[in-house]
Parts: C-alpha cells; structure tokens; sequence
C-alpha cells in the first residue's frame, strides 16, 4: 500500500497529461488493487464528445491490462477548485471491480481528502453473476 500523500502527489503531476481541450477540466486517478499495487488514469476526451472517457475508467482500465481483478481503494484529483466525486456511470464502472467497503478518496489542490465508501456512493449497484448469465 502507498499512502495517501504520495498517491495524491502523483495525481497531482499526472493531471496536465490529461487530454481534456473541450470541458477544461482535467481528472487524475488512481486505483489500487487487492495486492496493493496501484495504477493511474486520466480523463480523455474526444471531439465527438461521448466517445471520452474519465480518469477512473482509465485507471481501471490500466489496472485490468495489468492483470488486477479487484480494487480495494480508489483516489480522485482533478483541477477543479472543490472536491470531485466519481460520477454515475464511473460509480458503476468502480463497483464492478470493487472489494466490499472499497474506499473511494477525493483529493483536493492543497491535499485535503474526504472519503466514502462505494456502497456509499453507489447502494445498490448493479452486478451479473456470470452462472447467471444466459449464454445462446
Ligand atoms: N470526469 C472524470 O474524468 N471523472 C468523473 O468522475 C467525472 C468527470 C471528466 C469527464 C470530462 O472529461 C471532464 O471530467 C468534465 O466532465
């Protein structure tokens, strides 16, 4: 596990890669998984403007290529003077991989953090079992 401060400060340094020339706001994140490793994203957007996609979904993505199947933290960053929440469908997309009470922490410009659970975030999140899926 990393701690907080450093994560944060890694955050911080990542969020000018972010490509975010439309909504002016860039968003760093980091997931760590179960084994404690920890991977990073940006928001990337796109001209045909659904086709972007957040930090958290970057981030996770990277953890998944890099063979993470569960995330036990995930922090937040971005530009924006207050404090960023994930949005909904990022809830969703965090909620997928998340271990119970998987932590998610907001970081704000001069390091200060809140936190909530993904439950929290997101009661009642929808999951699939696979056994349970109807294969044709
Ligand atoms: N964004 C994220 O990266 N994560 C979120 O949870 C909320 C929004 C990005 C999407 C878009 O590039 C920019 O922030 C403004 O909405």
């Amino acid at each position: 596990m990393t701690d907080t401060a450093t994560i944060a400060a890694e955050l911080r340094r990542l969020l000018p890669h972010a490509h975010a020339p439309y909504s002016g706001v860039q968003v760093a994140a980091a997931v760590e998984g179960a084994d404690g490793q920890v991977h990073f994203g940006v928001n990337v957007e796109n001209a045909a403007y659904p086709q972007g996609v957040c930090a958290e979904a970057s981030a996770i993505s990277a953890a998944v290529t890099r063979g993470a199947t569960s995330l036990r933290r995930v922090y937040l960053a971005s530009s924006l003077p207050g404090l960023v929440w994930p949005c909904g469908g990022c809830r969703q997309k965090i909620f997928e991989f998340a271990t119970p009470g998987c932590e998610v922490v907001t970081v704000g410009r001069n390091g200060e953090t809140a936190s909530a659970t993904i439950e929290e975030l997101l009661p009642h999140g929808f999951r699939l079992d696979p056994a349970d899926v109807r294969r044709i």
